[in-house]
């Protein structure tokens, strides 16, 4: 259930100020602020080197004061200012968060929730995401926008709404409901296989007429989960129906200006399948936040930069916001280290990011996010993190030659979002399952070693890696299962961890034993889960301990790699390979981690022929970019041990030449323009 890939992506270089050039920018929100600060903002974002500000996203109540009446005017002499100051504009069509009056009028665009309780306004992106009223105004004003500033020559791109979902991933109201009943007759040929699908059989849950169908409002058990399912499906597409809508009228009165929305590719927003909405995007673009509490959060940066490049299929993409330093919205919410803030930037473009957005311009003074960093804080230009943007505004005129470059990676990890939607729900065998969780600790172990991976959907054509992984992908449709098989026997190493393959699109098991869907391709059979307690560890015969998961597995055609050397399932294989057609499938029935993890990967990585671009210490990333420009070797040390790796070409970074040995302190990050002969 993907979309098409996207044609080649538009061109977006006006945003980054030029063809070569890498793109810094920022959200701009000039109206929070007097008239007379605007020509000092623009002075000062020259002086950071900005080559653009996204403009307007919650602007909609001052656009738009009262139903029908546009006020565009004081938008125009902020554009006209940016333009004269040579910064770009991504433009929003402001439609994110609809005015006070719109709810006031019509309560029914707010969205339920599952127990009924419709939302009040008073925060943001308060609206339902089948709405017609909601629909029609939003689109007005998009028209108006493209109809005022379609030909400004600062607008370079078009920015519709702003995290589509972020708030509102979800609506329950009668509404949705109606739409949903749409969303399925378009689904199902007709009644009796949507019935089939939902397994309906169980607990009289048949349906006789379309009509009873409703969303999965809170029951008194967890609802139908294939009709959970469908549900995120269903609102998925409802959101990305609201963003074409506004997309296509961009279209037609300005086909010339590339569009965009931005997405949050980051480990806690799973709810949109964005490998739908990817392919409707003149240019992908996404928000990264690092989360404070997160073990890992840097891998977890890197992980998110990798399945943002997959979903612009290897094209570069646009960074549209990350933070300077703090966000607003934990429970406590520490500032960047030194050093940082800059690492953060490298390491998104060390992933195929050809521009870096943060939020927000100057830190708000009212409101819910004054305390979240900018660029420019309550302290004003003395501060450090104004002295780090004006560093890393330097850095980025240093990249130059860089845009356009790619991240080549023969490793790919398979990310489907609508297994994380049938596994993430009650009733499993055991919620410390956690879709992702897998996929991101093997992500980080690549990472440890230096190799690049992409993050792919299942059904992209995966021949050609050297190594496949299907990490814990519960859900595997027939297209899925056969585009894994080619890739195997065209030659592809495959590692698949546990709980994969067992159901199918619908959520229905796959029979037989499992992991059904790859059950014959590995050459295993399990015939029980033996899911561990929390805190539960298993002793493997190599060493290794595993967590969370065990199960009774029969080895059929593969052979035992490490078995439990304790407990009840002592003796039964738990890491097990099956070598044939000149590959080799890796089943790994437990979860490892750490040392545990490292050794494993460095096993199945050495066996796959894939190697680091350069060789360094354990937990130093490496990625290359290359292109008609040259080659860019990315170096991140995420010890906090200064390590020496072999370079030679120009330190950007540093603005210095290197010729033998590269030292890079702890926490530091590089990024060399490679001499010809280190490229080739
Ligand atoms: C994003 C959003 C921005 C701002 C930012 C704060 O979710 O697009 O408007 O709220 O988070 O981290």
């Amino acid at each position: 259930m993907t979309g098409e890939p996207p044609a080649r992506q538009r061109d977006w270089s006006a945003l980054r100020g030029g063809r070569t050039r890498i793109g810094l920018g920022c959200d701009y929100n000039p109206e929070q602020w007097p008239r007379e600060l605007w020509p000092q903002d623009v002075d000062l974002m020259r002086q950071a080197g900005l080559t653009f500000v996204t403009l307007g996203v919650f602007s909609w109540s001052l656009l738009e004061p009262e139903p029908g009446r546009f006020d565009l005017d004081w938008l125009g002499e902020v554009m006209d200012l940016l333009h004269a100051g040579g910064i770009a504009v991504d433009l929003a069509t402001g439609t994110a968060s609809p005015p006070p009056w719109l709810s006031h009028r019509h309560p029914e665009t707010l969205p339920v929730d599952r127990d009924g309780r419709r939302a009040w306004p008073g925060g943001r992106q308060a609206w339902c995401l089948s709405s017609p009223v909601f629909r029609d105004r939003a689109v007005a004003l998009a028209e108006a926008m493209a109809t005022r500033f379609g030909d400004h020559p600062a607008l370079a791109l078009w920015h519709v709404g702003n995290e589509y979902g972020c708030h509102n991933a979800a609506c329950y109201c009668d509404t949705c409901a109606e739409s949903f009943r749409h969303w399925l007759a378009g689904a199902y040929p007709d009644l009796e296989a949507l019935n089939a699908a939902w397994g309906t059989a169980f607990w009289s849950q048949r349906y006789g007429d379309l009509a009873q169908v409703l969303p999965p409002r809170r029951a008194l058990t967890p609802s139908n989960p294939s009709q959970v399912l469908d549900y995120a499906r269903f609102c998925s597409d409802a959101l990305l129906g609201q963003f074409l809508a506004e997309r296509d009228v961009l279209r037609r009165v300005c086909p010339d200006v590339p569009v965009t929305t931005n997405f949050m590719t980051l480990n806690h927003f799973r709810d949109l399948d964005y490998h739908r909405w990817a392919s409707e995007q003149d240019v992908v673009s996404t928000d990264h936040y690092l989360v404070a509490t997160q073990v890992d959060a840097e891998a977890e940066l890197a992980f998110s930069g990798d399945l943002t490049r997959g979903l612009a299929r290897g094209e570069p993409w646009v960074l549209m916001e990350h933070s300077t330093s703090a966000v607003n919205w934990q429970p406590v919410n520490p500032a960047k280290q030194p050093g940082q803030m800059l690492r953060n930037a490298v390491s998104h473009l060390a992933h195929g990011a050809d521009a870096l957005g943060f939020f927000q311009w100057r830190a708000s003074q009212a409101g819910t996010e004054k305390y979240h960093s900018a660029l420019l804080p309550h302290a004003g230009t003395d501060t450090r993190i104004w002295r780090d943007v004006m560093r890393l505004g330097s850095l980025v005129e240093r990249l130059d030659g860089l845009a356009g470059t790619r991240v080549s990676a023969e490793v790919a990890i398979l990310w489907d979002y609508a297994a994380g939607w049938a596994l993430n729900q009650p009733s499993q065998p055991s919620e410390l399952v956690r879709y992702g969780d897998e996929a991101q600790a093997l992500h980080a172990a690549l990472l440890r070693h230096g190799i690049a991976a992409d993050v792919v959907h299942p059904h992209q054509d995966l021949t050609g890696y050297r190594l496949v992984i299907a990490a814990t992908l519960y859900a595997c449709d027939d297209r899925a299962v056969r585009g894994i098989s080619d890739a195997v026997r065209a030659g592809s190493d495959l590692l698949v961890t546990y709980y994969s393959g067992i159901v199918d699109e619908h959520d229905r098991v796959r029979l037989g034993g499992y992991p059904g869907a790859l059950r014959d391709l590995l050459g295993i059979r399990v015939e029980e889960f033996w899911p561990l307690l929390p805190g539960e560890r298993v002793l493997l015969d190599d060493g290794a301990t595993g967590g969370i998961w065990s199960e009774d597995l029969r080895l059929e055609q593969a052979a035992a790699v490490a078995r439990y050397a304790h407990g009840p399932l002592a003796g039964v294989p738990a890491t097990t390979r099956r070598d044939a057609d000149g590959a080799t499938r890796w089943y790994l029935a437990t979860s490892l981690r750490g040392e545990d993890l490292d050794r494993f990967v460095s096993m199945v990585i050495a066996q796959a022929g894939v190697e680091a671009p350069v060789d360094a210490a354990h937990g130093v990333e490496r990625v290359v970019r290359t292109g008609e420009s040259g080659s860019y070797l990315f170096l991140i040390n995420h010890t906090d041990r200064p390590v020496q790796v072999a370079a030679h070409g120009v330190e950007l970074v540093s603005a210095h030449r290197v010729d033998g040995t590269l030292t890079l302190a702890g926490g530091g990050c590089a990024v060399v323009r490679q001499s010809s002969n280190e490229s080739s």
